[in-house]
């Protein structure tokens, strides 16, 4: 392990490095073993899985936009029962802290998933309560305080795992909803899913995505990203994972600064399929270079602000 890239995330849970990739931008968590070793991964974030079976959302489901990429998978997977017979157990086996994404369309159904996975072996539950191509993007969990509450209150108390909830940048409460999940029991929040966009063939006079609207990631969402997690980080203290157009080292120290505990990779996965362990080894050399670690890098910019401030 090396020490500079040591991340504390829980009490009992301390990571080889800040690294993780997003859900869903990774396959089902078993496909990057095939491209090489997985060494200076701090975890492995599945794709999020749900109570029932789902094939998605009709094709064209991706699409490249200028900086950025449109996607409306609509949460494609096999279902909890088949995930956890025939998927995690070789997950499990690769070595970093495996964390289980769940979702659903219903408080019901994330309770039953996360009252399913609590013997599964993973060391924590990512709530994906804010993929914005199911529900029709109507969001309910990540755009409502009250209703986030009530689904966190529910959740942190049926399970024993830590439960990490994944927001939504589309929404003008983002701080209230996230307070609220941490009053309702997260012990970490996951800042940003997509941000809402499409895109049109004009000539075919069609949208470039077949459901119309779909969630634009990559490096065009990151100063939204870092915004999140900079307004989020002033009303918690959980642990936050930063997300949102990751491509290189320097962008992982912006995200540490403005209070990211950990930090995803996702759309950099289409050009490197191991990107975040890639990552790993660049940030490694970036805090030889300039002899930090990342505990010198995590929330910086509130820190010295404070400093100045004389708080
Ligand atoms: C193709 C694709 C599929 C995704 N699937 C999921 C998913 O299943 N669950 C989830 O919580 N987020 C999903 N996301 C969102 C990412 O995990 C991440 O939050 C978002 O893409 C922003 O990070 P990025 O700009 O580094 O990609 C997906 C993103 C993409 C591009």
């Amino acid at each position: 392990m090396n020490p500079r890239l040591r991340t504390p995330l829980l009490e009992n849970l301390v990571l080889e490095s800040p690294l993780m990739p997003a859900s869903g931008t990774y396959g089902a968590a078993l496909e990057g073993k095939e491209f090489g070793n997985l060494k200076g991964l701090g975890a492995i974030v599945t794709k999020t899985v749900t109570p029932k079976p789902r094939d998605g959302n009709p094709p064209p489901r991706l699409a490249e936009t200028p900086c950025g990429m449109l996607n409306s998978i609509g949460l494609e997977n096999p279902g909890l029962d088949r995930y956890l017979a025939e998927v995690l157990p070789r997950a499990l086996e690769l070595g970093p802290p495996v964390i289980l994404n769940v979702g659903g369309e219903s408080l019901e159904e994330f309770e039953w998933s996360v009252e399913r996975v609590q013997e599964s072996g993973v060391v924590a539950l990512e709530i994906n309560l804010s993929c914005p191509n199911v529900q029709g993007g109507a969001l309910p969990f990540s755009t409502d305080p009250d209703a986030c509450l009530a689904i966190a209150s529910s959740l942190c108390t049926r399970s024993d795992l830590p439960l990490f909830f994944k927001l939504s940048p589309n929404t003008h409460l983002l701080t209230e909803v996230a307070q609220a999940a941490v009053a309702g029991g997260a012990k970490g929040l996951t800042l940003i899913n997509t941000l809402l966009g499409m895109a049109i063939d004009w000539r075919g006079a069609r949208p470039r995505i077949a459901k119309g609207v779909a969630g634009l990631s990559g490096p065009a969402i990151k100063p939204v990203a870092i915004r999140c997690i900079y307004q989020v980080r002033q009303v918690v203290q959980v642990p936050i994972l930063g997300v949102g157009g990751i491509q290189n080292a320097e962008d992982i120290c912006e995200f540490l600064a403005a209070g990211a505990t950990a930090v995803q990779v996702g759309t950099q996965h289409f050009r490197d399929p191991l990107a975040a362990v890639h990552l790993a080894r660049d940030l490694g050399e970036l805090c030889y270079r300039e002899d930090l670690c990342v505990e010198d890098l995590q929330n910086c910019l509130l820190r010295d602000r404070q400093s100045i401030n004389g708080n």
